[in-house]
């Protein structure tokens, strides 16, 4: 079974991508239903600006991930299925795991520019880029909104991703997912 595995690196960074991607869907929609404003009511001005500090480092972080999740599937594929994977589900698991890569890769890249054209810092932890671009709040706006599209898509893919995790653990008892566990 060693063999249809993900290598060691690749599962690890899958670990990360699960967890900062899931962490990172949560914040963003306490920003979404709450909005800065919101935020700031109920939990404080620190708190709230420490969220979006990691929100935006973690994003970027999360780019970076995907980025090379997409070079490594480009270059070497995903390892064989050990037994085959049914014909039928081929395709849509294949598709599926493109469009969270692609998705994964986007989303941050929108969230980047419109954090830059909102004129808001740009944060990866202690460092702060400074601001390049003068500020342009309408393409700032639009580029949060499709920031915010590209997530709800994100939380489908992700949830259809989980029911077929369970499905293959729970109900098919096949070994799938041992192919991206950690141990
Ligand atoms: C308990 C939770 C999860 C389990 C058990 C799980 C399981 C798996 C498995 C078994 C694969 C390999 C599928 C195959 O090659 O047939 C995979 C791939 C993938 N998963 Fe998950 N996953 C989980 C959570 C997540 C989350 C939350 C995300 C995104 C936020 C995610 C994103 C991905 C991506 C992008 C791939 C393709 C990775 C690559 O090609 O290196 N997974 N997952």
């Amino acid at each position: 079974m060693q063999t249809s595995r993900y290598g060691y690196f690749r599962r690890l960074v899958h670990a990360a991508i699960a967890l900062f991607g899931l962490g990172l869907l949560g914040v963003g929609m306490l920003f979404y239903f709450f909005g800065f404003q919101g935020l700031q009511a109920k939990l404080g001005a620190e708190t709230t600006s420490i969220l979006y500090m990691y929100h935006k480092s973690f994003g970027l972080v999360v780019l970076v991930l995907a980025l090379f999740v997409f070079f490594m599937r480009k270059r070497g594929g995903v390892p064989p299925y050990d037994p085959p994977l049914a014909m039928l589900l081929r395709l849509p698991s294949k598709l599926i795991h493109w469009l969270m890569i692609l998705a994964l890769i986007v989303m941050p890249i929108l969230g980047l520019i419109g954090t830059i054209a909102g004129g808001h810092p740009v944060s990866f932890f202690d460092w702060s880029l400074p601001q390049l671009v003068s500020e342009n709040k309408a393409l700032s706006e639009q580029f949060f909104h499709y920031h915010m599209l590209v997530g709800w898509v994100l939380l489908g893919l992700v949830a259809i991703h989980l029911a077929a995790a369970y499905l293959h653990g729970a109900i098919a008892h096949d070994k799938v997912n041992s192919r991206m566990g950690l141990f």
